[in-house]
C-alpha cells in the first residue's frame, strides 16, 4: 500500500516510516521540518536500502497539502505531525489548536480530495485525563489537564464524527502510552529541542553529561517506591502498531481507539536503574517535589489492541533503555552535528 505519513521526519515517525518500508509498504513522508530534522529519514533511507520521499509542507498550508496528498496518491494517511510538549501548550494555547486540531481539519480535507479516508491518528492516553482506574481501557472516561491534551481530545471527536457522517472512512485513533527507545541500530531516535521534558531522553542527557542529575518529581506517591508509574513502550513496538492499525483499518470502516502500551507500569526509580545498567555508570538523581498535573499511575489495558490488531508490545524496558543508550551516545546532539 502507499502510506503518507505527516509529521514524518520526527520521533515516532521516522520509525514509523522505517517499519512501513521494511514491510514492503511506499511510502511518502510530508514534515514541516518545524522540529525535525530531514537527516532522520536520510539515515531511515540507509537503513531500508531505499530512499524517503520527503515532502516539506506544513499542515496549516491549506493548498500545499492538498497539493501534496493528492501528488501522493495514498492509499492510507498515518498523522503525526503537530505539536506536543505540554507546557507551551498552557503558555500558548491558540497555537496548539490551530495546529493540531486545525491541521488535522486540513489534512481531512485534502485527504477526501485525494479520494483516500483511511487514517491512523497519533492520540495520546492524555486523552484519559485525571487517571482514576488503572490498568486503563479505552472505554474508561474522557478529558484532559492542558491544551495539549484538549487538542488531542477535540482531534478524535472530529475523526469520530467524520467517520461516522461517511461510512468510507475508517479512522484508527492510537492512544500511545510513553514511547522511549530508539532503533536498535542507534542511528535514529528520539531529539528533542532544548531541555527534554520526557523522562527518559532527559535521563539519556545526564547520562552523557549534559545535565548534572535528574530530577525526580515527587517520592510521596502511593507507587512501589513513592515515584509515578508509566507504561513505557518501545517506540520500535509503537510503529509496529501502526502497521496492525493500518492492516485492520483496510477491512474495517468506522473509528476505533486502540491502546498501544505494554499494560506493564514502571516507576522514575525503575527506569533510572533500567538506564544506569544499559549504561554502566549511576545516574544521578535527587528527589524532589511533585510536577503539577501528574498522575500517580498510569498505564495501559492493551488488550482490545491484542484482538483486534493482533499486535501485542515485546520490547523489555532494559531494551529501551539499552537503544535509547546506543543512540543517545553515538549521537550525543542529535541530528545537529
Ligand atoms: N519525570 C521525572 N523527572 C523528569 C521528567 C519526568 O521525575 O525530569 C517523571 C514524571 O513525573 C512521570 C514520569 O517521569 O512520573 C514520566 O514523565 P514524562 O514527562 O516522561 O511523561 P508523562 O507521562 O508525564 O507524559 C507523557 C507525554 C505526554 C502525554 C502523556 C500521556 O509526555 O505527551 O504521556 O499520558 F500526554
Amino acid at each position: 500500500m502507499r502510506v503518507l505519513v505527516t509529521g514524518g521526519a520526527g520521533y515516532i515517525g521516522s520509525h514509523t516510516v522505517l517499519t512501513l518500508l521494511e514491510a514492503g509498504h511506499d511510502v511518502v513522508a510530508l514534515d514541516s521540518l518545524a522540529n525535525a530534522s530531514p537527516e532522520s529519514l536520510r539515515r531511515v533511507g540507509d537503513l531500508a536500502g531505499r530512499e524517503v520521499d520527503l515532502r516539506v509542507v506544513d499542515l496549516l498550508d491549506e493548498q500545499g497539502l492538498t497539493d501534496a496528498v493528492v501528488d501522493a496518491r495514498p492509499d492510507a494517511v498515518v498523522h503525526f505531525a503537530g505539536l506536543k510538549a505540554v507546557g507551551e501548550s498552557v503558555a500558548e494555547p491558540e497555537r496548539y489548536y490551530r495546529t493540531n486540531v486545525g491541521g488535522t481539519l486540513n489534512l481531512v480535507r485534502a485527504m477526501d480530495a485525494a479520494g483516500c479516508r483511511t487514517m491512523a491518528f497519533s492520540s495520546s492516553a492524555t486523552v484519559y485525563g485525571r487517571v482514576t482506574q488503572v490498568p486503563i481501557r479505552e472505554d474508561a472516561p474522557l478529558g484532559a489537564t492542558n491544551p495539549y491534551g484538549w487538542s488531542k481530545f477535540m482531534v478524535e471527536q472530529v475523526l469520530r464524527d467524520v467517520a461516522a457522517a461517511d461510512e468510507r472512512w475508517a479512522v484508527g485513533l492510537l492512544r500511545y502510552f510513553n514511547p522511549v527507545g530508539a532503533h536498535p541500530s542507534g542511528r535514529i531516535g528520539e531529539d528533542p529541542t532544548g531541555t527534554p521534558n520526557n523522562l527518559v531522553p532527559f535521563i539519556a542527557q545526564v547520562a552523557v553529561g549534559r545535565h548534572e542529575r535528574l530530577v525526580v518529581h515527587g517520592g510521596d506517591y502511593d507507587t512501589v517506591d513513592g515515584t509515578g508509574v508509566r507504561d513505557y513502550i518501545h517506540v520500535v513496538d509503537l510503529a509496529e502498531g501502526h502497521l496492525a492499525a493500518l492492516e485492520r483499518l483496510t477491512t474495517t470502516a468506522g473509528a476505533h481507539a486502540w491502546n498501544l502500551g505494554t499494560g506493564r507500569g514502571s516507576s522514575v526509580l525503575e527506569v533510572v536503574a533500567a538506564f544506569s545498567a544499559a549504561c554502566g555508570h549511576e545516574v544521578p538523581y535527587e528527589v524532589r517535589d511533585r510536577r503539577p498535573g501528574d498522575v500517580a499511575a498510569s498505564y495501559a489495558d492493551p488488550a482490545l489492541a491484542a484482538s483486534e490488531l493482533g499486535w501485542t508490545a515485546e520490547r523489555t524496558l532494559a531494551q529501551m533503555c539499552e537503544d535509547a543508550w546506543r543512540w543517545q551516545s553515538a549521537n550525543p546532539n542529535g541530528y545537529a552535528e
